[in-house]
């Protein structure tokens, strides 16, 4: 839902709290004189945030968790089997309930149409943790991480400084081979709208194509004239800067494994698939993790083309933003990074 000005200040925020948070990542720029060290700001003090998780999450949960800690505020893990949600509440109750107690909802839920509901009717701000379609808070993080290493891209570029905006990003060739599933989606919907192209291949069974009202909000937003989609994993990873997959069987279709695993023989990211497909002989790796190895090798995972820990990493920063900005201070508003 976020434009893309807004977009480009979330992350370059997630930056800024990185560095104040953990000056030591870049000592060359930490301040000598003590009294110059500052906190974040601590928009959530007296602050409860709803974490509403119907799924199970390691790096999600954990990123919410430590960023209410470190914005002066609380998060309350409420799983399915601590709650009403889902069970024996609806949607629209449970929002008005939780929000009349919470300053913010933090959903992880199953069918998308649920955190719609939520949204409707909480009196408090919702951010989507991951639903059936969708996955906003990873594309942040991935972003995060192709910006911290621009330089990578772009020779010449500086290192980013932590007391400067992030540097920009030349436009960049990013393919997906996998699933159309929610992490792809939100790529769909974000990278065109910040000047880069998207190659995807998914196999050409009808169940793989994005959904409707996924697809309907690609072309809304004028992102499809730069998205190139294929059944050829080879055809997509052509020109490639960057290489991104996810799991091929996503939390809820585990009936489907044996099917599936059939299904996505060949798009499995290796050396070889890049070489042959004509990726950017330098091209970088991410995936939001949890990871296996049918969908990318361990010769490229843990090469030094992946980049996925820093991205692991960088879950924690882009959520802390989007809570300082959205629960805290609600103000996602401009467009000019913060100092
Ligand atoms: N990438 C991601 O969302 O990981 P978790 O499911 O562990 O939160
Ligand atoms: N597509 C995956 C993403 C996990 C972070 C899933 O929905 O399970």
């Amino acid at each position: 839902d976020l434009s893309g000005p807004q977009i480009n200040r979330l992350v370059n925020h997630a930056h800024h709290l990185k560095h104040l948070s953990m000056p030591w990542l870049a000592p060359q720029h930490a301040t000598k004189k003590k009294s110059n060290l500052r906190m974040p700001s601590q928009s959530l003090f007296n602050k409860s945030i709803a974490l509403l998780f119907s799924k199970r999450s390691t790096r999600t949960r954990i990123a919410a968790e430590t960023a209410a800690v470190l914005l002066g505020g609380r998060a309350l893990f409420l799983g399915s089997s601590d709650i009403q949600f889902g069970v024996n509440e609806s949607p629209r109750d449970s929002a008005r309930v939780i929000g009349g107690m919470c300053q913010g909802i933090f959903a992880r839920v199953g069918a998308h149409d649920e955190i719609e509901e939520l949204a409707r009717y909480s009196p408090v701000p919702v951010l989507n943790a991951l639903s059936s379609f969708w996955h906003p808070t990873q594309v942040l993080a991935d972003l995060l991480t192709l910006h911290e290493h621009a330089h990578l891209f772009s020779p010449g570029t500086p290192v980013p400084s932590p007391i400067k905006p992030l540097p920009p990003l030349r436009p960049l060739t990013i393919a997906y081979v996998g699933d159309s599933a929610n992490v792809l989606h939100d790529m769909l919907v974000t990278y065109p709208r910040l000047g880069h192209k998207v190659r995807v291949a998914t196999p050409p069974q009808p169940q793989y194509n994005p959904p409707k009202p996924v697809w309907d909000r690609v072309v809304e937003l004028g992102c499809d004239k730069h998205v190139v989609w294929s059944n050829d994993p080879r055809e997509a990873v052509k020109g490639a800067d960057v290489v991104v997959t996810d799991t091929w069987i996503s939390m809820g279709q585990e009936a489907e494994k044996a099917q599936r695993l059939k299904d996505f023989a060949g798009y499995q990211v290796t050396e070889a698939l890049c070489r042959e497909g004509g990726a950017n002989p330098d091209w970088k790796f991410l995936h939001c993790l949890p990871r296996k190895q049918d969908e990318v090798d361990d010769e490229v995972f843990y090469s030094s083309r992946s980049l996925v820990f820093p991205e692991a990493d960088n879950r924690k920063w882009t959520i802390m933003a989007a809570f300082d900005l959205l629960f805290g201070k609600w103000d996602i508003t401009g467009e000019k990074s913060l100092k």
